[in-house]
């Protein structure tokens, strides 16, 4: 590892223009980023600065001009290099419309403009989705931005780590996925934290990374006809029992009351696993994972549970408390009783692909060790297709899952008996 972090760091200079100790008083906008805002037409622009006196927030958007908010970053006086960092609210925006945009001041100076597409208001919906990509040996932007999404998901363990070097990793990350990579910069971009984002109370994702700064940690939101659901695994890992309990309770109160008729497709992720046959050593961790929350997401028939941290791509049966459904066809799953889990954290990273040293269990259905990302698309209100594919464009899976509307009055714990 130690290798890998010098040959890169040492590669820094000729690959991108600048370095953490040379950013002093540097005002342009940089690591542009878009999220999703309050609602589907709104949408939250982030960027930052290197900048020692104060700037202005604006967004320029279609001849519109729309001002935002700043605060200084310092991870409790913990780095040498403080970080402005801006965000700006605009809304009433037109569904599905490309819109071009610039972020900055007057005095500051203004980005590049940029494009974007808002979220479509009604299926199809395609959203891509991966977890622990890092800065080093990161495998799948080339070819992820070869193909469509209305909105991607990175679900956690980001540049490994965020903090490292005075916050340079976290600096590079954001260069890398804003501008030599226009992911962010282009494409609204949601995410949950991992382990790797732990450090001081996860300050660098709570408020250089979330797309929530009031609920930082875990958040809900509507895309078309299907409710996200972001959440931190890491409460069961590092967390206080106060902490699990008020997101188990804040889980529980969302997910009671997703209107099913409107949103009949719920999608939860978060970084840990519930279910890997993989590896040695991670039955516990998912078993301690499993015990926290699996419950709530089989009583509220969530659909599919996404997840990375085992770097590679793995696929179960409906499975629940370790009972799987096993299908006619591995790959069609009609009217599953139980909820989908997917692995998916296999973007690349130092750490690079995990080994399968471990006995296959038989609620897993795929398991590919290939450098990869999903992109999963809702057709309508009854059929959802995910395909997996590698770091060369090649699909290496597909599952569609067709699930019938529940009417409200559905009783979900009749499942369970
Ligand atoms: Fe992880």
């Amino acid at each position: 590892m130690r290798i890998l972090l010098l040959l890169f760091l040492l590669s820094v200079p000729f690959s991108w223009s600048y370095s953490v100790t040379d950013v002093k008083n540097d005002c342009a906008p940089r690591h542009l980023r878009l999220s999703l805002g309050y609602s589907q037409t709104e949408i939250q622009f982030h960027w930052e600065d290197f900048c020692e006196e104060e700037t202005g927030t604006y967004v320029k958007i279609n001849n519109q001009t729309a001002k935002g908010f700043s605060y200084l970053f310092t991870d409790d006086d913990q780095i040498k290099t403080p970080v402005t960092v801006h965000r700006a609210f605009v809304s009433n925006l037109t569904s599905n419309t490309v819109y071009q945009y610039q972020v900055g001041s007057d005095e500051g100076g203004w980005s590049n403009i940029h494009q974007f597409k808002t979220l479509p208001a009604t299926t199809p919906l395609r959203v891509s989705v991966w977890g622990d990509m890092g800065i080093i040996n990161q495998r799948i932007l080339p070819q992820l931005l070869n193909h469509s999404f209305d909105f991607a998901i990175h679900a956690g363990d980001f540049a490994y780590n965020l903090n490292y070097y005075n916050g340079y990793f976290a600096n590079k990350f954001f260069e890398m996925i804003s501008l030599y990579y226009p992911l962010t910069s282009e494409n609204i971009f949601e995410t949950c934290p991992g382990n790797h984002e732990s450090h001081n109370d996860f300050s660098y994702y709570r408020w250089r990374l979330s797309s929530r700064l009031s609920t930082p940690m875990y958040y809900s939101f509507n895309v078309a006809n299907v409710h996200f659901v972001s959440i931190n695994s890491e409460y069961y890992f590092s967390g206080t029992s106060a902490e699990r309990e008020r997101q188990y309770q804040w889980l529980e109160s969302d997910l009671r009351q997703v209107n099913r008729t409107n949103y009949p497709w719920i999608i939860v992720y978060g970084h840990r696993q519930m279910y890997a046959s993989g590896c040695v050593g991670r039955n516990l961790e998912s078993k301690i994972l499993r015990d926290g929350l699996e419950d709530l997401l089989m009583k509220y028939h969530v659909d599919l549970y996404l997840c990375g941290h085992q770097h590679y791509y793995e696929r179960m049966f409906p499975v629940y408390k370790e009972k799987f459904e096993k299908m006619a066809d591995n790959n069609s799953y009609v009217n599953p009783k139980y909820p989908v889990h997917i692995v998916n954290g296999a973007a690349g990273c130092h750490e690079m692909l995990t080994p399968f040293n471990y006995g296959i269990k038989n609620y897993s259905a795929v398991r590919i060790a290939h450098y990869s990302f999903g992109i999963m698309t809702f057709f309508n209100e009854t059929h959802l297709e995910w395909e997996q594919f590698n770091s060369h464009g090649e699909k290496i899976d597909k599952l569609t899952i067709i699930s019938g509307v529940l009417p409200p009055t559905y009783q979900h714990d009749s499942l369970l008996h």
